[in-house]
């Protein structure tokens, strides 16, 4: 149950307008406190307190109150009734949803033949725990990993190509697609080598510059041997995205469709654009202005084509929106992304809207802050290079393992894998996401404090308790301990974070919720033995059964953020 909108609705519905509900951090006053008296007063011209005493037996007479008393100008603490929160609380269930919305979700979005790096960290996990919190709610979601798949790295990674093997068949005159060309092949590690080589040297030699925008360019046309090595190159870097992914327990996309894909449609919406007179010549260029004449703030023209005739980032993406509408016809469109590209899906959303694309109030932009080493500038690995994900998750590993032999713990290889990443998604969900973090991982692998260990700590305890247990889990009508209480209160506030959390798109509230309910599960756990001798048997079932709904509460929690449960810590 809801129980927050419970107690709220009730108490509107009795006094007939609409007060605020306040949930206190610290409940010893009261469950819940209303406002109603101070509401009420405004309408009324009357004296809050006054109020207070004349509205108090209405509360007091609704059916789930134990108590209520005035405090300061007028606020009215309410305390429910123990057998109340006894037969009401229960384990969440994903949500069956009359209307139900398809959201494009476009996150991940990495790019062909370059390494995950960790820019990439927060848009992946984050989009993921978006992702999941709208099919909880019961919405369809299509997502997209929409590479970086088809502009100038690639043409900078075909030029690297070249440079070291001049004499491979992609490059000759008489070049036959039909040959066998399965020896020409790459391992991720070393593909991953050519973008950045190929760009330090562009960025000195202007003729190796020029091979590459040629490059690009006949690509994009159809050039055959440089789409045969595309064609050799791009499935070894998916595939290699695909492990991260997987290795990071992240759903996996529904659609690896990007820029690549969406350079199909670039000519329909050049059609559009011209119709609606969009587009104008600038230097060779074709863009098209966005700048309104409220702005404040400079709103420079989306390039369409560029100079040299290519289709630019921006077009890719102008063109995605059409090919998203066409296919998926969306109710919304969600981006995450570093909030570094915020200005350019401002200038999207206003073509989108210019063009008649997508209607500019669903279409929105989630921008997360930077990843940051002990120096507040943006982390890096220790020989100083832009830390890959991959190096991430090494050094997290290797933190816990750190951890763990210094605690004397025997755990097997996949389980300080699962805890490691349940470390670094944890760290990156629980901070605000438009901010700026400090990554450090000898505090994020802690087993105690805020952290991913923590929580997939007291999950392993629980069910080893519901796994040793020998009798059924029952609940009987008893007087709740605090601890017992403030653990089925926090269960019942399931309902209002998760819609908070999705109102706001903020991710933080799933993982603070998550510690919460575990420093409740663990005081609950310390006060209230479970399975000792000397509890009797009805107490023992009354717990187990509190017991199991909070494991199931917080292992829905947990899976929001999918984070894995090992079996033994
Ligand atoms: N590939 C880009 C990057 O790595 C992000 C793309 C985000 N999505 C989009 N539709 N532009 O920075």
């Amino acid at each position: 149950m809801n129980l927050y909108k419970y107690v709220s609705d009730a108490i509107n519905e009795k006094l007939g307008f609409n007060a605020n509900l306040e949930t206190p951090r610290n409940r010893d006053f009261g469950d819940f406190s209303t406002n109603a008296a101070l509401v009420g007063a405004k309408i009324a011209h009357k004296n809050p307190r006054e109020l207070a005493g004349e509205i108090l037996p209405k509360i007091q007479e609704l059916d789930f109150v134990a108590s209520a008393d005035i405090a300061g100008p007028g606020f009215i603490n309410i305390k429910i009734k123990d057998d109340f929160i006894l037969k009401n609380a229960t384990a969440p269930h994903p949500y069956k949803n009359d209307k139900p919305l398809v959201i494009d979700m476009d996150y991940g979005a990495y790019n062909v033949a370059k390494s995950l790096h960790i820019g990439h960290l927060r848009t992946s996990i984050v989009g993921d725990t978006l992702n999941r919190i709208f099919r909880f709610m019961g919405h369809k979601t299509i997502s997209y990993n929409h590479m970086g798949d088809w502009g100038r790295s690639m043409g900078m990674v075909i030029a690297w190509i070249k440079r070291i093997h001049p004499d491979w068949p992609f490059f000759q005159d008489n070049f036959d697609p039909a040959q066998d060309l399965s020896k020409y092949t790459f391992d991720a590690a070393e593909l991953n080598t050519f973008y950045p080589a190929a760009s330090a040297l562009a960025k000195q030699d202007e003729k190796f510059m020029d091979e590459v925008h040629l490059i690009t360019a006949e690509l994009q046309r159809g050039h055959p041997g440089y789409n045969a090595l595309y064609n050799i190159f791009m499935p070894i870097s998916l595939k290699s995205m695909h492990d991260t992914i997987e290795k990071l327990n992240i759903l996996s996309f529904d659609n690896d469709l990007g820029e690549k894909n969406a350079a199909l449609y670039v000519k329909d919406v050049e059609k559009i654009l011209r119709e609606k007179n969009l587009l104008q010549e600038s230097d060779g260029a074709e863009i098209i202005v966005v700048k309104k004449d409220t702005d404040t703030a400079p709103m420079p023209p989306m390039m369409f084509y560029n100079s040299r005739g290519a289709t630019t980032y921006d077009a890719t993406d102008i063109a995605a929106v059409f090919y998203r509408k066409l296919t998926d016809n969306p109710n919304k469109i969600i981006y995450l992304t570093d909030s570094r590209q915020s200005l350019h899906f401002e200038q999207l959303f206003r073509v989108s809207e210019l063009a008649g694309l997508f209607d500019i109030k669903n279409i929105e932009h989630i921008g997360y802050g930077t990843i940051n080493g002990a120096d507040g500038k943006p982390f890096k690995t220790r020989n100083g290079n832009a830390a890959d994900l991959d190096d991430i998750i090494q050094i997290a590993i290797d933190a816990v393992r750190a951890r763990t032999s210094e605690n004397n713990k025997e755990l097997d290889n996949d389980t300080i894998e699962t805890i490691a990443i349940a470390a670094l998604k944890f760290n990156d969900l629980m901070h605000d996401l438009r901010s700026d973090y400090i990554f450090d991982p000898d505090s994020v692998t802690s087993f105690e404090g805020r952290t991913g260990p923590y929580v997939l700590y007291t999950a392993v305890r629980l069910n080893s308790v519901l796994a040793r247990a020998t009798i059924d889990a029952q609940l009987h009508e008893h007087t709740l301990s605090t601890d017992e209480r403030n653990l089925l209160l926090a269960i019942m506030d399931f309902d209002k974070t998760i819609q908070s959390a999705y109102e706001n798109r903020a991710t933080d509230m799933i993982a603070n919720y998550a510690y919460n309910l575990c420093q409740l599960i663990n005081a609950f756990y310390h006060t209230c033995p479970i399975l000792r001798d000397d509890i009797d048997i009805q107490t023992k079932q009354s717990r187990l059964y509190i017991t199991k709904i909070a494991r199931d509460t917080l292992v829905t929690t947990t899976n929001l953020m999918g984070l894995k449960i090992p079996t033994k810590m």
